[in-house]
């Protein structure tokens, strides 16, 4: 943090979301820790705080409310970001910024797809983890009259 300074810092929490094998199984414990771990972020100028989850379950509306700065909410695996859930979310003051994966993998001109209403490429789940270029770069974009390039 000194190396950098804190306000480029952010960090992102998973509460229970239980991936990879890191696994939050007991419920009290959990939300005890993240109540911990988040009042304790709050004392340090943090750039963002960025959850992962749904943000109206009531543990990650508390930490959200408790965080003292910006937030980032990323809704979760299901559904897939989209645009109405990412602006009221927004609109309603639940978050500061939304963050978006999948949608943003698999169309590289996302949001001048989402402020034209364009439709959106399917990302290719077989491609995630790949580990080449596959499935990341190469989707198409749109030309200026929205039709697809490439
Ligand atoms: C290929 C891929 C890699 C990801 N890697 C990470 C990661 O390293 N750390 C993390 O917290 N989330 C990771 N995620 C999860 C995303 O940040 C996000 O939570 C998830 O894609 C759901 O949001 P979406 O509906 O906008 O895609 C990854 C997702 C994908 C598709």
């Amino acid at each position: 943090m000194t190396a950098i300074g804190d306000g480029r810092l952010g960090v992102r929490i998973s509460p229970g979301i239980n991936l990879h094998g890191a696994l939050e199984t007991n419920v009290q414990e959990t939300e005890s820790t993240y109540r911990t771990l988040v009042d304790a972020l709050s004392q340090l100028g943090l750039a963002y705080l960025h959850t992962i989850g749904n943000p109206d379950t009531p543990i990650l509306r508390d930490l959200l409310q408790r965080f003292n700065g910006i937030t980032i909410v990323n809704t979760g695996w299901d559904p897939e970001t989209d645009l109405t859930t990412a602006t009221g979310l927004i609109d309603s003051g639940r978050a500061d910024l939304i963050a978006v994966g999948r949608p943003f993998i698999a169309n590289p001109d996302l949001v001048e797809r989402w402020q034209n209403g364009h439709p959106l490429n399917t990302p290719d789940a077989s491609a995630f983890y790949g580990g080449t270029n596959q499935g990341y770069t190469d989707y198409p974009t749109l030309d200026a009259s929205g039709h697809s390039f490439g």
